[in-house]
């Protein structure tokens, strides 16, 4: 106890450290919905501050506190959610998968929950009914079609006449089928960015005036190939990065009437949205005649249809917890300070990085051989083995 020995303003260093240790079990007491989290990071400043006065003198220790309470500060800001009170939320798409699971999830943590659905008669849309309280309604929403839209910005405007809309979340959203770009049938391109782009961009322009009444969030379900480039994913990549662009630019544009915009890129996660056999068989099939003969022939046939074995294999990459996409979502509606970006799932932030902050070269090598698959083309097979007898 040298230091503390050492003069008045060891002692003075020491009480400040005490009556903030007070203060903060004080406040621990008067709310203990967070007591633990409250509690082991405020007092962990005060009891590093208070070791450290007596062993590296008044100077050191009070160094040490302020930065561990910086630290701290910033650890629990990042994590202080707001009340969920009666706030009321839009998700659309929630037949099924993430959005049908985030319906359920906000509807059980007391949300006022919109769960918008392509078909208000079919088994997801039945299961909500089933399964929820009677806060939640049930919205007919083809977001591609504008009457849709208009009705359903009728429908949620009228119920929430006092209280506004907190959080609409664009979830809905179309894959298409994951083949090599130049194989993709237009339709392919077009529907992605009907649905994922345009449609995204139809309920959030709609629903926009009454997220500004209550200064609420909009939450864009992007996706890994939203943010970096995917081999297979031209056209629903395509999409998703329009969306993202587009939610980066609302976020700076919007945040002047206090809505905070969020993106949300998630990596593999196990639902409808890997589609059934009948669905690839009918996109295979459309893929297959919409190709020129030249390009069927160099491809080779085995190739094209290797193209579903991807699909068949997916399901062993996606992970069937839908839990920390769910967690993003809801700390992007409730968070006092969200993240613009969040990155749920496996292998979805360690691949973004390397976009980021690699060279290219090194980028491409890189989801090679994450990505690498056995097929390849007929032409390129029988070129390899030209050059092998060589
Ligand atoms: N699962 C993943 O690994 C993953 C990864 C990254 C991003 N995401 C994104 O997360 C979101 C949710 O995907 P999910 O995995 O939960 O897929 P999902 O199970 O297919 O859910 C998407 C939902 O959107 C609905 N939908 C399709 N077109 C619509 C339209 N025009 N209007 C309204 N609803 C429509 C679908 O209805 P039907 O089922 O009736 O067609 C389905 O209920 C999507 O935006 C997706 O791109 C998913
Ligand atoms: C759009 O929705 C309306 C109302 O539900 C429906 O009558 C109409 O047929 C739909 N249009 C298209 C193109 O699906
Ligand atoms: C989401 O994207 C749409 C356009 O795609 C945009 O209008 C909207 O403001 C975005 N919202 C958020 C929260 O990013």
């Amino acid at each position: 106890m040298d230091a503390l020995a050492g003069g008045p303003f060891g002692w003075f260093c020491a009480g400040v450290t005490v009556l903030f240790g007070v203060t903060v079990l004080c406040v621990a007491k008067r709310s203990p919905a967070e007591k633990a989290n409250v509690l082991v990071w405020r007092l962990l400043p005060a009891s590093l501050g208070l070791l450290c006065v007596a062993a590296l003198g008044a100077g050191g220790g009070l160094a040490v506190f302020c930065g561990t309470c910086l630290v701290s500060s910033a650890y629990l800001g990042s994590r202080a959610l707001l009340p969920v009170g009666d706030k009321a939320v839009l998700v659309t798409g929630s037949d099924t998968g993430i959005g049908h699971a985030l319906a359920k999830y906000l509807d059980n943590l007391g949300f006022v929950v919109f769960a918008g659905v392509l078909n208000k008669d079919g088994p997801g849309a039945e299961e909500l009914r089933r399964t929820c309280s009677r806060r939640l309604s049930l919205l007919q929403l083809d977001i591609t079609n504008a009457t849709q839209v208009k009705e359903a910005y009728l429908k949620v405007s009228e119920k929430v006449q006092n209280t506004g809309l907190w959080g609409v979340v664009n979830n809905a959203g179309v894959l298409g089928f994951p083949a090599d770009g130049e194989l993709l049938p237009m339709s392919t391109y077009r529907r992605c960015m009907e649905v994922n782009f345009f449609g995204a961009v139809e309920v959030s322009k709609t629903f926009l005036p009454l997220l500004r009444k209550s200064q609420g969030r909009l939450v864009n379900m992007s996706s890994m190939a939203g943010g970096i480039p995917l081999p297979r994913y031209a056209a629903y990549g395509a999409s998703k990065a329009a969306l993202s662009m587009f939610s980066g630019v609302m976020r700076q544009e919007l945040s002047k009437w206090g809505i905070k915009v969020a993106a949300i890129h998630p990596s593999g996660f196990r639902t409808g949205i890997q589609g059934t056999s009948d669905l690839w068989d009918k996109q295979e099939k459309e893929l297959m005649e919409n190709l020129p003969a030249d390009t069927r022939q160099d491809y080779g046939e085995d190739y094209l249809l290797g193209l579903k074995d991807y699909l068949l294999h997916m399901p062993a990459y996606c992970d069937a917890d839908l839990s920390p996409v769910l967690s993003a979502i809801l700390h992007a509606l409730l968070a006092k300070r969200p993240q613009g970006l969040y990155t749920p799932g496996r292998g979805a932030y360690v691949p973004l990085c390397i976009f980021c902050y690699f060279p290219l070269w090194f980028y491409d090598f890189f989801i090679g051989k994450m990505l690498s698959t056995e097929s390849v083309p007929r032409v390129l097979r029988t070129s390899e083995a030209e050059s092998k007898n060589l």
